[in-house]
C-alpha cells in the first residue's frame, strides 16, 4: 500500500512535534450509557435533540459542478445517520445562484428537490432519531495563485505607482511589464503594493473591507435575505434546522473578525461587527418563523495576529443568546490570514497555518495536545452566556474521540452538546457503539489528517481507515480514481 504523505508538507505543525495517540479510554457499560448525560436529551426552543451527540459539518466534496445532491451525497449522509446522532449537520452550502465547482448550494428553489430527498434518507437511516441541520454559508471570491509571468503580463493593472517606483513614467504598458518581469522577486515586492503582491504569491482574495468594490460595499443589503431564502428552502425541504456559517475563513466569520475594519458601520467597534451577523439571523428567523431551529457556528478565537479573541466570542454568544438563537456550536480559527504559500495553480486554503492547525489539530502537537484544545475557552463562553441570563445551548468541537472526554466535558459545564467530526468520519457508528455499551468496537480517528488532505485537493474525501477495506465487494462505491470506497463498511448493530 502506497503511504499518503504527500498533504503533510502543506500543513501546520507545531515546532514541539510531540505525537499523540487518541485513547479510547474506558468505555461504558450499556447500563452506564443509559445513564450518560452525553445520552440524555436535551431540550431548548427548537432545538430538541434524543442526545447530546452532534456531528458537525463536512464537506465531503461530492455534489455535482452545478451544486445539487447527488446519490453519493446521498449514500454519505445516509452511513453518518445510521449511527443515529442526536444532531447531523449538512456541509456548508452555498446561499448564492453562482457556480462554485462541486460544493452543495441552495441559491434557487431548484435545489429543494435533492435537499428534501436527503431529509428524507437520513430520516430513514435513523429512524427518526436524528435531528438534520443544514450549515449555510456565503463566501468570497477567491482565485488560484497565477503563474508569476502571466501575472505580470496579463493580470496586473498597471499603474502610475509602478511606473513612478520604476523611474518610467513616459513608458507604454508594454515596457511596464517587461521590466516588472525582468526584477527579482525582492525587488518586485518593492515596487507592488501589498496587496498586489499577495494576488501574485498567493492569488487574489476579496476582503468584507473591499468598500471600492460595490458588491462588497452592498454585502450588508444583499446577504440578509439571501441567508433569508435559503434558510426558507432548508425548512421546505424537510430540514430541522440551519446553522448560519458564521465561523473560519469565510464572509460572515470575516464581518465578526477584529481585522474588520468597515467605515459604513458594519465594522470596528464589536458591536459594529455584529451588527450585520445580527441582521442575518433577524431576517433569517422573519422568514423560517419562531418555530424553527436557528443558530449559528462561529469562532472561539480566530488564532491570528490582530483577530477576534475569547473575549469578542464572549460578547458575540452572549448577543446571539439575546437575539433568540436555537444554539451556538462553537468552532476555533482556520483563516485565510496565516494559511500557507499555495503552489501556482492552487488556491490557498486556510487550515494549513497555525489557525488551521487549531481547528483541526492533527496528532503531532504542542504541549497542550490536539485533544480539546478548544474546551477552556467553549467553557468561558458558555459561562459568560449563562451569568447573561440564557440557557443557549452551546455545541464544542476539536478532537473528540472518547467516552470519558466527552462525558466530562459535559459534567464539568463546558459545552453542552458533543460535536465529533473527524471521529464520526472515521467510525459513524461510535456514538452507537458507546450507547449500546460496545464502546470497544469503536475505531478511533488517528487525527492524521488525510482526510483534510483530500478536502485540500477537492477530492472526495474518506477515510484512511475504512476506505480500502473491501474494494470488490459488490455494491461498493469506489472515488473517481477507483482506489478508494466512499462510505464506511456497514456495521451490524
Ligand atoms: C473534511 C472536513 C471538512 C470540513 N468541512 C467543514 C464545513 O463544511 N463547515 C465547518 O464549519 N467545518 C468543517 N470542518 C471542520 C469540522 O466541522 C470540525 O470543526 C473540525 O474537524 C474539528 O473537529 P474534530 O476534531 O471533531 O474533527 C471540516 C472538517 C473536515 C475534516
Ligand atoms: S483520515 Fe480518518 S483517521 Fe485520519 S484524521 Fe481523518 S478521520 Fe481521522
Amino acid at each position: 500500500m502506497k503511504p499518503r504523505l504527500w498533504f503533510l508538507a502543506s500543513m501546520y505543525r507545531p515546532p514541539q512535534r510531540i505525537k499523540y495517540k487518541a485513547n479510547a479510554g474506558q468505555p461504558p457499560t450499556g447500563t452506564e450509557a443509559q445513564q450518560a448525560q452525553l445520552f440524555s436529551p436535551i431540550s431548548y426552543k427548537n432545538l430538541q435533540l434524543e442526545q447530546r451527540t452532534w456531528v458537525p459539518a463536512m464537506v465531503p466534496w461530492r455534489a455535482s459542478e452545478e451544486g445539487f445532491v447527488t446519490d453519493d451525497i446521498l449514500d454519505w449522509y445516509e452511513r453518518m445517520a445510521l449511527g443515529k446522532p442526536g444532531a447531523l449537520v449538512v456541509e456548508a452550502t452555498g446561499i448564492r445562484d453562482i457556480p462554485s465547482g462541486p460544493l452543495l448550494r441552495m441559491g434557487d428553489d431548484r435545489f429543494i428537490p435533492g435537499l428534501s430527498e436527503l431529509s428524507d434518507v437520513v430520516r430513514n437511516a435513523s429512524d427518526g432519531h436524528t435531528r438534520l441541520y443544514i450549515q449555510v454559508i456565503d463566501f468570497l471570491s477567491i482565485r488560484r495563485r497565477p503563474e508569476r509571468e502571466k501575472f505580470i503580463s496579463r493580470f496586473l493593472e498597471i499603474t502610475d505607482n509602478h511606473r513612478q517606483r520604476l523611474n518610467a513614467e513616459d513608458d507604454c504598458e508594454t515596457e511596464i511589464r517587461k521590466k516588472l518581469l525582468a526584477l527579482t522577486d525582492e525587488a518586485l515586492k518593492a515596487i507592488l503594493t501589498a496587496r498586489e503582491y499577495e494576488s501574485l504569491s498567493r492569488g487574489f482574495r476579496e476582503r468584507v473591507t473591499d468598500l471600492h468594490l460595490p458588491h462588497i460595499r452592498e454585502l450588508p443589503e444583499v446577504l440578509p435575505n439571501l441567508f433569508a431564502a435559503a434558510a426558507g428552502r432548508a425548512q421546505q425541504a424537510g430540514m430541522d434546522g440551519v446553522e448560519l456559517h458564521y465561523a473560519h475563513a469565510y464572509t460572515m466569520a470575516s464581518f465578526l473578525s477584529a481585522r474588520n475594519h468597515r467605515d459604513d458601520g458594519y465594522g470596528g467597534s464589536r458591536e459594529n461587527r455584529l451588527r450585520l451577523p445580527l441582521e442575518v439571523y433577524t431576517r433569517v428567523r422573519e422568514r423560517v418563523g419562531d418555530d424553527y431551529a436557528v443558530g449559528c457556528r462561529y469562532l472561539s478565537d480566530e488564532c491570528i495576529d490582530a483577530g477576534s479573541d475569547v473575549e469578542d466570542a464572549k460578547y458575540f454568544g452572549i448577543e446571539f443568546a439575546r437575539a433568540g438563537m436555537d444554539f451556538v456550536s462553537i468552532s476555533r480559527g482556520g483563516k485565510f490570514e496565516d494559511a500557507a504559500q499555495p503552489k501556482p495553480g492552487w488556491a490557498v486554503y486556510p487550515y494549513t497555518g497555525l489557525s488551521g492547525y487549531e481547528c483541526m489539530p492533527s496528532y503531532v502537537s504542542d504541549e497542550k495536545g490536539p485533544f480539546g484544545r478548544n474546551f477552556g475557552p467553549v467553557a468561558a463562553i458558555r459561562e459568560a452566556i449563562r451569568q447573561a441570563g440564557f440557557e443557549t445551548p452551546v455545541v464544542v468541537a476539536g478532537g473528540i474521540h472518547s467516552f470519558e472526554q466527552a462525558e466530562a466535558a459535559l459534567s464539568e459545564g463546558t459545552a453542552d452538546i458533543i460535536g465529533a467530526a473527524r471521529q464520526s468520519l472515521a467510525d459513524p457508528d461510535w456514538f452507537l457503539k458507546l450507547r449500546m455499551g460496545r464502546g470497544d468496537e469503536v475505531n478511533l480517528c488517528e487525527y492524521t489528517n488525510s482526510c483534510e488532505g483530500l478536502d485540500q485537493k477537492h477530492k472526495q474525501v474518506t477515510c484512511k481507515l475504512w476506505d480500502r477495506i473491501g474494494l470488490d465487494q459488490p455494491g461498493v462505491k469506489l472515488s473517481r480514481d477507483g482506489r478508494r470506497r466512499l462510505t464506511a463498511p456497514p456495521w451490524k448493530p
